[in-house]
């Protein structure tokens, strides 16, 4: 099928790669003249694993096109998919406003059987919103417009398209779904299930699905505390709870908190929905305060176990492993905490660039190594496989003091304790090194154990 995707950030990329790989012609269009030029050489302008491959792959298969001009795209199109942004603003209400325009902007140079298809997260009841606005830019109802939200992961993006959990389509009339069938036909006949059902129902699947998604991960942010204040080890609390299949092992391993372009967004749009609606959501509500309380928390933390204008080195800024992605990452809120207490921060991660133009009064290194050397405190704030395998005693010979904070549970701490540092995890006991390597660590463990976020 003549598939157009508007917007090429990480999902609309994703999408229409992946959309050409299931054998469609698709051309992925973006006002970001930039990009679109970048994308035409094959150069990709965000880092996904697996994602540049895919994209110079389709393009030599000649399924897959870019260009600014989507109006042209549009004129054979059986489907027009908007994977444009959806911001928040300071209510916690979504801007569809790049929604809103992409599809009245596209709407009278379709041709009148297409349907446009919402890609990005919005809130219950837009695409029948953007429905209207459609019929009335072109003065006729004869473009459908469809829900199909998208569930995948960046870092997995690819693999969580293709081999989805399920495909849920949004569909007001017998035509989207179809069309949006017939779209997807090579998934389903792989075995993936396809959900049809209407779009409030869609536009609601995706927020709900969020929504409880984020729950888990602040909910065992606050079983890690109280593990803290009990002597536990939430990384076994956690798998116990895991291996029930009614819950499920994901996301429940404590962390920093919750950041990127999904959840914080996601749960403030949902909560405000509720509320606009008459229909409070306080689980979610509440989790927002806690999931921001937590990011502060764990800055007060890093501050109070580090000397006075200490050298502190922080290990990852993406919100996530395996994604460039620094939107709403725990890094943006704690390091600025960091400098404005005096502290000297030194920062690695191995896709720094978005990062670096966030951060200021810092200072970068190519390696973990480069930023560790003479660091009075180590932070883990992003569970990248490098960091995994650190090699630890090289990593206490090069700091000058001796404690690790392990903010992902991603450190073995007997292997960190042998290596002569001074280990805490979030929401496990602390390991002191064994045997003490410099004098000063035991002051930092005691300031640490002393105050769990
Ligand atoms: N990133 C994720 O992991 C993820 C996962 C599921 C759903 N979503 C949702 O998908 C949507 C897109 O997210 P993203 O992370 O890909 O965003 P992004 O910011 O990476 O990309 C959005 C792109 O849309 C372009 N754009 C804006 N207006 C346009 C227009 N009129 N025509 C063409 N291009 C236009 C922008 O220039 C930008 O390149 C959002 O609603 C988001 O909530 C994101």
């Amino acid at each position: 099928m003549k598939i157009v995707v508007l917007g090429a950030g990480y999902v609309g990329l994703t999408t229409s790669a992946c959309l050409a790989d299931l054998g469609h012609s698709v051309t992925c269009c973006d006002i970001d003249p930039q990009r679109i030029a970048a994308l035409q050489s094959a150069r990709v302008p965000i880092f996904e694993p697996g994602l540049s491959e895919l994209i110079a792959q389709q393009m030599q298969a000649e399924r897959l096109h870019f260009t600014t001009d989507a109006n042209m795209a549009a004129n054979d199109a059986d489907a027009v998919f908007l994977a444009v942004g959806t911001p928040s603003d300071r209510d916690g209400d979504i801007d569809l406003s790049y929604v809103e325009t992409a599809a009245q902007a596209i709407a009278p140079y379709l041709p009148s059987a297409a349907v446009i298809v919402l890609k990005s997260t919005v809130v219950a009841g837009t695409a029948r919103r953007v429905k209207s606005l459609v019929d009335a830019s072109r003065g006729g109802g004869d473009i459908a417009v469809a829900s199909n939200p998208e569930f995948l992961r960046e870092g997995t993006a690819i693999k969580d398209f293709l081999h989805a959990d399920r495909i849920v389509i949004g569909a007001d009339d017998a035509r989207s779904e179809a069309v949006l069938r017939m779209i997807y036909a090579p998934l389903a006949l792989r075995g993936i299930p396809i959900l049809a059902t209407e779009t409030v129902n869609a536009e609601l699947i995706k927020y709900a699905a969020n929504a409880l998604l984020a729950l888990k991960i602040g909910f065992i942010n606050d079983v890690a505390d109280l593990c803290e204040r009990l002597g536990g080890d939430v990384t076994a609390v956690a798998d116990g709870i895991g291996r029930d299949h009614r819950i499920g092992g994901a996301f429940l391993a404590a962390g920093p908190g919750f950041g990127g372009s999904c959840f914080p967004m996601d749960t403030r749009a949902f909560a405000s929905s509720g509320r606009r609606h008459g229909a409070q959501q306080p689980l979610v509500e509440t989790l927002i305060e806690r999931n921001e309380a937590r990011k502060q928390a764990l800055a007060a933390r890093i501050i109070e176990a580090a000397p006075r204008h200490g050298r502190v080195a922080i290990l990852g800024t993406s919100f996530k492993a395996n994604t460039d992605d620094v939107r709403e990452a725990a890094a943006l809120t704690i390091v600025p905490l960091l400098v404005a207490a005096g502290l000297s921060v030194h920062l690695h991660d191995p896709q720094p660039d978005a990062a670096k133009r966030l951060l200021s009064n810092v200072q970068w290194h190519g390696t973990a190594l480069g930023a560790l050397k003479d660091a009075d405190l180590a932070v883990v704030l992003t569970e990248w496989d490098q960091y995994r395998t650190l090699d630890l005693p090289k990593v206490a010979r090069a700091m000058a003091g001796n404690t690790l904070l392990d903010l992902r549970n991603i450190i073995d701490p007997e292997r960190a304790a042998g290596a002569g540092l001074n280990y805490q995890g979030l929401g496990r006991a602390p390991l002191a090194a064994a045997p003490a390597r410099r004098g000063h660590g035991g002051t930092a463990m005691a300031q640490l154990a002393a105050s769990p976020a």
